[in-house]
């Protein structure tokens, strides 16, 4: 278990900031094992939602997040994390293994792990003002070091079209609709994503992804958001969880340079559309994981998710 060197409470309260990291319809799809020293990171695929993410790509996705926001509080309370990452090929669910030694915070971490607490999935409508060259560099730079590229999407109009033949392709599945009332638009509960931050009608990317909400989208004015696809080399289980790693951190940097942000993967979820973007949006170049939209948000703050109980989560469960 682990020793007076790495204090258990640290170690609870940095799960406890890892489990608010964004997942597919809040999904929540972790659970953590607490070991000597170590914390493992497991996939529950009692919470894969078959229909929505036929390839589990959204579940492994919001996993990296989980990863990433565990490696930024871990940092930030000064415990050093060493990450290895799908090591165990006889327990696939098994995604990564996080060593923990005593180390210094880095000031980056503790801006990134503050964080955490505002960041929200922002389906608003944003402001006219343009995401500054200077932050989408700053931006490109953060996916480039947890191993993603981050580009632009030049040509908006092929990505809708892509986006709208994908939800005309997911109403054909079955099962889909009955995932998306069950998980969508929800007034209580621990998990699923609630009416009040949903739009009460169709999304400028979103279209009628979700449930009915609760927020009025018009901002009357012309929405100045990026598009932008986090991709990787390769489209490997290791790929996805990097790429979920990348958008944990882009869009944690977002919100400390004020930016709203919202992670997009309908398009990605049917495997025509996915190749579509990958090649006639991306021109090939690489695997496209997630398209996140950025921007300026309005100023009056989302309320925040649910969450599940840690213990619900955690083994075995670090109650002192
Ligand atoms: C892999 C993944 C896919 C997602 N896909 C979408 C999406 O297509 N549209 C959307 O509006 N939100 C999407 N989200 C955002 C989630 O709905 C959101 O993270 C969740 O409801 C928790 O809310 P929060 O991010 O505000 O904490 C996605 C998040 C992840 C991690």
């Amino acid at each position: 278990m682990i020793t007076e060197t790495v204090d258990r409470r640290t170690v609870r309260s940095a799960l406890e900031l890892a489990c608010r990291a964004p997942s597919v319809h809040n999904s929540q799809p972790w659970r953590w094992r607490i070991g000597d020293r170590s914390v493992h990171l497991l996939a529950d695929l009692r919470r894969w939602l078959p229909a929505t993410d036929p390839d589990g790509r959204d579940l492994v996705l919001s996993c990296g997040a989980a990863l990433h926001h565990l490696r930024v509080a871990l940092a930030a309370s000064g415990l050093r994390a060493t990450v290895h990452r799908l090591t165990d090929p006889d327990e696939p669910d098994h995604l990564a293994a996080v060593e923990l030694a005593p180390g210094v915070a880095p000031e980056a971490d503790v801006a990134l792990a503050a964080a955490i607490t505002r960041r929200r999935s922002d389906r608003r409508g944003f402001s006219s003002w343009e995401v500054p060259e200077a932050m989408l560099a700053e931006l490109t730079a953060v996916a480039a070091h947890q191993g993603a590229v981050l580009t632009p999407v030049t040509d908006g109009a092929a990505l809708r079209r892509a986006v709208a033949a994908a939800a005309a392709a997911q109403d054909r599945t079955p099962g889909y609709a009955t995932e998306t009332t069950v998980w969508t638009g929800r007034r209580t509960g621990a998990d699923g994503i609630p009416a009040a931050n949903l739009l009460r009608g169709p999304g400028a990317v979103t279209g009628g992804r979700f449930a009915t909400g609760t927020i009025d989208r018009s901002t009357g004015v012309r929405d100045g958001a990026l598009l932008a696809v986090l991709g990787t080399a390769s489209d490997d289980t290791l790929s996805q969880l990097r790429a979920g790693e990348a958008l944990s951190a882009v869009t944690l940097h977002a919100t400390t340079l004020g930016l709203a942000s919202c992670p997009l993967t309908q398009v990605l979820e049917v495997d025509a559309t996915r190749r579509s973007l990958r090649d006639d949006v991306l021109g090939g170049a690489m695997s496209p994981q997630v398209v996140l939209r950025l921007g300026w948000g309005p100023q009056e703050a989302l309320p925040p998710t649910p969450r599940r109980r840690l213990q619900d989560v955690v083994e075995p469960f670090p109650d002192r």
